[in-house]
């Protein structure tokens, strides 16, 4: 039997590991969000990961309210960095793999084609660099270790696809950015990108989206269609959109190690949605 404990496990991804391994029978799964237990608080980390001897932590908590961020920066790095710290700390000293999810937000957007895992993070905004910490504070405290930066992602939870399917009850026509470009990814892709790695020694920094590009305006529109709404899109510019955060305009990430490495190859994000539209 082998222990898996994860945390922010009321969130996308936590919800999205369980349905993946609820069923399973070599698999224990340790539940915990901010109530059982708050990442940021590095004794508690300590005692409850002494306490259940993990084989591996699966990191699912963060802040990930992008224009919140801003506004709090230092509750940001709480939870984004020192929060990953704690955990990394416990793993190292109890000898759990440390699985540990991080954003396409570290870059800064500037490229002209994707991120690999050997370009060199410069991130924009409050959540990229809270995130960026907390990737570092990983590869500190821990060596047997799994960075996943993935993009763009939704599941069972607060994510763009509910938003807008929920603004199409009321609107006709919705503005959406068009002049940022990234990878949707839905938290199936993402859980078995995890599965391929977590029972491995195949350790570092690996991108995890799914293949294809688009903006979020055409996010929106295929959404839309796939639901068979009505509602227009209207196509707006991040400056008349005006978000507290800046955001990369350019954030598509090549899964170079994942390909490499293991040879797996991710869902385009349009057969993603399609199987996460027909499932809603
Ligand atoms: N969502 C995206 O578009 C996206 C894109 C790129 C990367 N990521 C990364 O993917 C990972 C999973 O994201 P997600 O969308 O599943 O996030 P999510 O739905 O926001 O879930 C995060 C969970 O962590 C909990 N949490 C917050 N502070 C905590 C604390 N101090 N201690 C313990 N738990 C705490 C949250 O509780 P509350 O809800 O009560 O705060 C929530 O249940 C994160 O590392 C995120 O940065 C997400």
């Amino acid at each position: 039997m082998k222990k898996i404990f994860i945390t922010g496990a009321n969130g996308q991804l936590g919800r999205a590991v369980n349905a993946r391994y609820a069923n399973h029978k070599e698999i224990e799964l340790i539940n915990t969000d901010v109530a059982e237990l708050d990442i940021t608080n590095v004794e508690a980390v300590l005692n409850m990961i002494r306490e259940v001897q993990p084989y591996a932590i699966i990191n699912c908590a963060a802040h990930t309210a992008v224009d919140a961020c801003e506004t709090d920066e230092d509750n940001a790095y709480r939870i984004n960095a020192i929060g990953a710290r704690n955990l990394s700390i416990a793993a190292g000293q109890t000898g759990a793999k440390m699985m540990h999810i991080s954003t396409d937000y570290v870059f800064a957007g500037d490229a002209k084609k994707p991120y690999t895992e050997f370009d060199m993070p410069n991130p924009q905004s409050a959540y990229g660099r809270t995130k960026l910490a907390g990737e570092l504070f990983v590869k500190e405290f821990t060596d047997r270790h799994f960075i996943i930066r993935t993009a763009w992602l939704y599941g069972d939870g607060k994510n763009f696809v509910k938003t807008m399917l929920r603004l199409s009850e009321e609107h006709d026509e919705i503005s959406v950015v068009n002049d940022q470009v990234g990878s949707p990814t839905s938290t199936r892709v993402l859980t078995d990108i995890i599965d391929r790695l977590l029972w491995t020694d195949n350790y570092g920094t690996f991108h995890g989206t799914c293949e294809g590009v688009c903006s979020w305006a055409d996010f929106a529109e295929e959404i839309f269609r796939l639901a068979k709404k009505d509602t227009r899109v209207k196509r707006v510019t991040s400056a008349e959109y005006n978000a507290a955060a800046n955001r990369p305009a350019y954030s598509v990430l090549d899964n170079y190690m994942l390909k490499l490495t293991t040879g797996y190859v991710a869902d385009d994000w349009k057969i993603a949605i399609k199987e996460y539209i027909d499932r809603l």
